[in-house]
This record gives C-alpha cells, structure tokens and sequence, in this order.
C-alpha cells in the first residue's frame, strides 16, 4: 500500500506519556526552526492517545491547537489501522509494549505504515518478528523497535566503528567492547513498569527464560552465529582495559539489536563477532556495591508480591520521570573499545547531551521517524534495527540536531 498522498507525514501515538511529552515538545521547536530553514523538511504531524483531555491539554500547554489529534485505545485494531492510514510513520511510546504494542505493530504492517517505538522488550519483539515480519515486507511497512537511548547509541556505535574497521584494514573488528563511562539521569514510571512485566513474563514462562539468555534471540532465520557471547552478570576487573566494571541493564536489549543487525547487513561485522557490554566503575568497591544492589532487585522483582508492593510504593509509577533539571543535566558517555586485524587499537565515543531515557530518548526517537520518512526511500518493507535501515543518515542527523555524537578518539 503506497505511502505517498498521505495525510501526515507522522503520528505521535502515546503522546501524553512521560516521554512523549518530551517528544511533542522537542518537535513543536523542531519543525518551528526546520521549516524556516529547510523547506524539503516541512513535516505535518498529528498526535493521539486514549485520552481526549489530556491530548488537548498537551496542545494548549505547546500552543499547537492548530494540530490534528485523535482518540484510540492501544486494543482498537480498526481504529488503529484507521490512524495508520493517515500517515507514512507512526511513532509509539504507548508501552509496556508487552501488554499494549501488538495492535499498533499489526495495523502498520496491515496498511503498509512505517514505524518507529521505544521498547526494550526483547521477548515482545521477538514475538512480533514472528507473527508479522512476512506481513511487513509484503505491505512495505518498515518496522524499527528500539529507537530510543536503547538501543541506539549501542547500535550506531558498533556500526561506526565497524565501518572505520573496514576502512583501515579491510576487516571488520572481531570483538566490541562497549563500556559506559558515565550516564546521569534517572528512570520512568513506564520504563520501570516494562521491566517489571519482564520479571513477570519469565517467571510464569521457561522458553522465555531462555530466550532472554540468548544473545542471537532476535537475530534473522537463518544465521550461522555459534560464537559464546560474554554475559556480564557480577563486578568484574577487566585486564586489558585496566579497569571496574559492572552489569549494564541495558546491555539485555542492546547487545540482542547489534547482533541482529548484523544478520541484517549480511553479516558484515563477521559470523564470529563478539560483543558485550557493561559500565566502567571507579573502584572494585563501588564495582561490588552495585552488583550486591542490582542482584537485590532483581531477586526482589522476581517474587511477585514484593514485585506488586514495590512497584505500587517504591518505584516510580506510569507518568512520572525525571524532573526539567534532571532531564537538561543528564548526560551519557559510552566507548565502544576494539583492536584490528593490524593490531592497531580503536575506541569510539557516542555521548549524549541530556539524561538518556527522556531528554535524549524523546530527539532520538523523533529523528529516527524523521529519518525514515524522509531519508532512506530505498529501504525495503521488514523489521529493522535503527543501524541496518538509518546508518549513516540518523548518525549525522543525532549531530547536528539531537545533541548525540559519535566520535574516534
Ligand atoms: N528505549 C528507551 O530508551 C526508552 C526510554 C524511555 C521509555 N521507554 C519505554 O517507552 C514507553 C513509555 O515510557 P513512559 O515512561 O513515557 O511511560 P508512561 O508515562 O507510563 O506512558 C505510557 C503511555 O501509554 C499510554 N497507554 C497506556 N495504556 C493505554 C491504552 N490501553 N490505550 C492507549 N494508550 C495507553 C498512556 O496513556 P495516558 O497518557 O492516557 O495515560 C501513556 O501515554 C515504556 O514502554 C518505556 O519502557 C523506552
């Protein structure tokens, strides 16, 4: 189904979430200053959620009355499609997207509709793959999950790198070690509610479980990927690096994406390629502390009642986030270290000018949707990762208007 006559060039879908409000406000200045100055990227956009309220007090609060909203629950599947008839790309944040992605995922692959989401639900994904991915090519619809701080810094930077690889030694990097150097910012109620559901889903599911621990689960039908990929589960000291480090949350989700784009882009960063994930930590102790803490969590987090009393006394709840000041303090750093096939050593810096999740995430994820309705036309109907469809058109637009670079030190 052509995308071309539509009405929209993209559809914020959830944009009353924590991060989506970040998102239409970053996108208010955006296409403000865009079509002032670029007129080939004069975007129509709309916005829409389940409540009719709060989409109107979002406009009001942004002085955008003048934009299209509409009204759909996340289980609609006619209204759903009807909403992705209007557009080239949907952008969601309605999440846990375990418990309301599904629908969305089924009218965009129905009606031929891009789109771009936030989820960093490896299982869910995996699930979508399965059920849709034959539909996505057929329509023409192309699908990227993990548009947000993951995975994409993970993403671009691997594919960065490997790229200046290959330009050096004719050889992509057998191993990537990716380490965040530092990260400020804090999580969301909606984050912290999809990992619960994670913790939920595995302990009533074994093949999930298992799932979860395979670091080629999301990868193409087909791959010829045996290499044992390193897990990091404890704080550990790392001898050729010199330094701390200890488990990285993200590095379930990320890890999964890079390596599916690698099956994406025909193995280009090799069959044997090894890649992992973690964060740099200043001494052992600090090292120790965190992994002692984590594992608390995630023990706590797997019992269900103290799931329950945690998430509806402790933790952030859906709609709550990080402050203004936090969001414009935060920031992320993460080097990607490699050797080459000349032995020469070469690390990567992708770093972030505002707290990952919601700063960040929300201009990252509203420049991957534009990247796809704009730049890349040639990419066929499928399920992409941000790297093996944006490349190198998302990595200049995260420089020059979403305060994230990548660079060789
Ligand atoms: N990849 C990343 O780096 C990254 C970063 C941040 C967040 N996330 C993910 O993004 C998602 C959103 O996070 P958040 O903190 O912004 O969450 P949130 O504030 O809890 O927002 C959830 C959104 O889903 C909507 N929603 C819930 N049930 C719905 C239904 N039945 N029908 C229609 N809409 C429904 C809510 O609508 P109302 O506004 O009407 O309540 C709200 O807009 C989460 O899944 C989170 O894990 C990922």
């Amino acid at each position: 189904m052509t995308k071309q006559g539509r009405e929209f060039d993209i559809i914020v879908y959830g944009a009353t979430s924590f991060v989506g409000q970040i998102l239409i406000e970053y996108l208010t200045h955006y296409t403000a200053k865009i079509t002032a100055r670029y007129n080939n990227e004069a975007i129509t956009w709309a916005i829409a959620g389940r409540n009719e309220k709060k989409l109107l007090a979002l406009k009001n609060k942004h002085n955008i009355n003048d934009i299209a909203h509409f009204i759909v629950e996340a289980s609609n599947f006619e209204g759903l499609s009807l909403l992705s008839r209007k557009t080239k790309v949907i952008i969601t944040t309605v999440g846990p997207y375990a418990l309301y992605g599904e629908m969305m995922v089924k009218a965009c692959v129905t009606n031929g509709t891009d789109y771009c989401d936030l989820t960093g639900e490896p299982q869910w994904i995996r699930a979508m793959l399965d059920k849709y991915e034959e539909q996505a090519k057929a329509s023409g619809a192309r699908i990227i999950n993990s548009a947000g701080f993951d995975s994409i810094p993970s993403d671009i930077g691997v594919y960065a790198l490997q790229k200046i690889a290959v330009e050096k030694t004719g050889k992509p990097a057998g191993q990537i070690k990716m380490r965040v150097r530092k990260v400020k910012g804090a999580a969301s109620g909606g984050t912290i509610a999809s990992m619960l559901n994670i913790f939920k889903e595995a302990k009533e599911n074994p093949t999930l479980r298992k799932l979860l621990t395979n670091p080629y689960a999301l990868c193409t039908s087909g791959h010829s990927y045996k290499v044992r990929q390193k897990s990091h589960k404890k704080a550990e000291f790392d001898k050729s690096l010199k330094m701390w480090t200890m488990p990285f949350v993200m590095a379930a989700i990320n890890e999964r994406i890079v390596h599916r784009t690698n099956s994406l882009l025909s193995d280009q960063y090799g069959t044997g390629f090894r890649y992992d994930e973690a964060m740099s930590a200043k001494t052992g102790f600090q090292a120790w502390t965190f992994t002692i803490g984590l594992g608390g969590f995630m023990l706590a987090a797997s019992v269900s009642p103290v799931r329950n009393l945690m998430a509806k006394h402790v933790l952030a709840k859906p709609g709550e986030g990080p402050s203004e000041d936090e969001q414009l303090n935060g920031m992320f750093d993460m080097r990607f270290y490699s050797q080459l096939a000349n032995g020469e050593e070469l690390v990567i810096k992708v770093e972030g000018d505002r707290d990952p999740g919601y700063g960040s995430t929300a201009k990252m994820l509203s420049q991957a949707a534009l990247c796809l309705a704009n730049d890349v036309p040639d990419v066929a109907g499928g399920f992409w990762t941000p790297a093996s469809a944006l490349n190198d058109h998302l990595i200049k637009r995260l420089k020059e208007h979403a305060g994230v670079s990548v660079t060789q030190l």
